[in-house]
């Protein structure tokens, strides 16, 4: 005999569970029983008829696909560029006519650990952007940095190798790291920022993001300049040093991510200028440093600034897996108007991208909610996995009379003068003035974080060579900078002296 109490509580959960969305199968059909497997009898085994289980089973082990070879840990928003200077002269890139609004999604990053790794380990950090134009996506996949440690995209896989946890026991070794940057002299203007403030940002809304490479812009002439982007945070700088990172992972190592979340959340929406910096081709070769190399700065006393927008982010997605996680950024993707620069860098970074993207999420990953343009697709790439494009013309090849295509001018390449010989030499080097400027830009708490940090990481270098190469190119970045990591990680400052003097500028 039921209690009258226990039954009014069981007919209300009656009520309450007929007002419920009944409970699918992935086929949309009801399920019955979502709590007790279909059994022979009550002893007997497990049926292969219950589709229920064995759905749930089959799903739930599909759950993972590969993650990101690189930046796997991130977390991304939605927002909109406005667009402030008008760009024509420029560019016929539609998204820089002053006052055009175009809806974003970006990705912040980190670059080196793994999907669920802490948001608090030093590392570069990872600026993507998707700007959907009427006239296609534009993915500007930017860091937090204005350079990178490398200038060719042939030493990237080996560049990653040695960063990445060992293939051994699977752990970060700076003895790897180091190694392998000790023959990479144009790297220490890298490392002077992400050892600085910059490598363990205070929240994902205090960094700036930088396209770093040269771009072309190409105006309806058919005249290019080169460009570089970069967006400088309104709600200024600020990171870590090795200190307050170390506190920060013992209270929450989600901290960019919850950060993000519940400022965006709460209406606290984040914004950034965009500036461009512009130079003639002609002009090229008038610095002591070539500026199609992204191992540099363009100094803005040599190459002034111009802001031609702002990107506000107003929106978290929904869902972390089928927005963020299916996210696929890639240098390839440009629209009319904007072209790689020759910087051999980002030539094989344009390849690269979608490469992994086909592995990773599959060849039709541009048809992803996320990913999917907000203008029509309308070519004759066709088929392969999950395709939804629901294609309905017979004819799949182009030229036709039947349904002619047309090519549009304005997206025809840009014409470039070349001269010269296939080669595979390197390029202007002048690996260290720069980041000898960097160093003493800071003031003199960065430079003490800075120092701090790098020893904290160099100091774990057991090679004694390896650790001496290294300290000669700070030294030979700035004497001062040298000589304080010298006797940071207890160093021979003679050997460095002698190591720094042999070094090309
Ligand atoms: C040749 C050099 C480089 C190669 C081959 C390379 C390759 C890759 C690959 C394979 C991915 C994973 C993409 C995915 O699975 O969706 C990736 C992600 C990323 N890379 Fe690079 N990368 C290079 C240099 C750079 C540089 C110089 C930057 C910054 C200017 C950069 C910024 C990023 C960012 C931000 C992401 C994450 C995009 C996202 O949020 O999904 N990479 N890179």
């Amino acid at each position: 005999m039921f209690k009258r109490s226990l039954l009014v509580a069981m007919l209300t959960a009656a009520t309450a569970a007929t007002q419920a969305a009944p409970l699918t199968k992935d086929n949309g059909a009801p399920v019955g029983d979502n709590q007790n497997s279909i059994t022979a009898g009550p002893n007997g085994g497990t049926l292969l008829q219950d589709v229920q289980l064995v759905q749930k089973l089959q799903r739930f082990g599909r759950e993972r696909i590969p993650e990101r070879v690189v930046h796997a840990r991130g977390t991304g928003a939605y927002g909109e560029f406005v667009a402030t200077k008008d760009l024509s002269d420029l560019t016929v890139a539609s998204l820089f006519k002053a006052g055009t609004k175009t809806p974003v999604f970006l990705r912040f990053s980190t670059v080196i650990h793994g999907k669920g790794s802490p948001e608090t380990l030093r590392d570069p950090h990872g600026f993507a952007i998707k700007f959907y134009t009427q006239e296609g996506n534009w993915d500007l996949v930017g860091n937090q940095s204005p350079v990178f440690f490398i200038r060719d995209a042939i030493k990237f896989p080996d560049f990653i190798h040695a960063m990445k946890p060992s293939p051994i026991n699977n752990v970060q070794d700076a003895n790897r790291v180091f190694d392998f940057l000790s023959s990479q002299p144009w790297a220490v203007n890298m490392l002077t920022y992400v050892y600085g403030q910059q490598g363990v940002p205070t929240s994902y809304r205090e960094q700036d993001g930088f396209g770093v490479h040269a771009y072309k812009l190409y105006n309806d002439k058919g005249e290019y300049k080169y460009v570089k982007f970069n967006f400088r945070s309104k709600q200024g700088v600020k990171g870590l040093n090795v200190k307050e990172a170390a506190e920060q992972q013992g209270k929450d190592f989600n901290h960019l991510t919850n950060d993000l979340y519940n400022n965006i959340n709460k209406g606290n929406f984040p914004k950034w200028d965009l500036y461009i910096q512009v130079l003639d081709p002609k002009d090229l070769n008038s610095f002591d440093f070539d500026p199609l190399d992204p191992t540099k700065i363009w100094p803005t006393d040599l190459v002034k600034e111009t802001k031609v927008g702002t990107l506000t982010l107003n929106r978290m997605p929904k869902n972390f897996f089928n927005e963020t996680e299916q996210s696929a950024f890639a240098p390839g993707n440009l629209v009319p108007g904007i072209e790689p620069s020759e910087d051999r860098l980002l030539q094989g970074r344009v390849f690269s991208y979608s490469d992994t993207q086909m592995y990773r999420l599959g060849a039709n990953h541009q048809q992803i909610p996320v990913n999917r343009p907000v203008v029509n697709v309308n070519n004759n790439n066709q088929d392969g996995y999950m395709n939804v494009s629901e294609r309905d013309s017979d004819v799949n090849y182009e030229p036709s009379r039947k349904e002619p295509k047309a090519a549009t001018e304005k997206a025809r390449a840009v014409q470039t003068p070349l001269s010269g010989t296939v080669q595979q030499v390197g390029v202007k080097e002048q690996n260290f003035k720069q980041a000898g400027d960097l160093y003493r830009s800071y003031t003199a708490k960065e430079k003490d974080d800075l120092i701090m940090n790098l020893a904290a990481d160099l100091g774990n270098v057991k090679d004694s060579e390896t650790k001496h190469i290294m300290l000669s190119y700070f030294y030979k970045a700035d004497a001062d900078y040298g000589t304080r990591m010298t006797k940071a990680v207890n160093g021979n400052l003679a050997t460095v002296k002698a190591k720094a003097a042999k070094l090309k500028d």
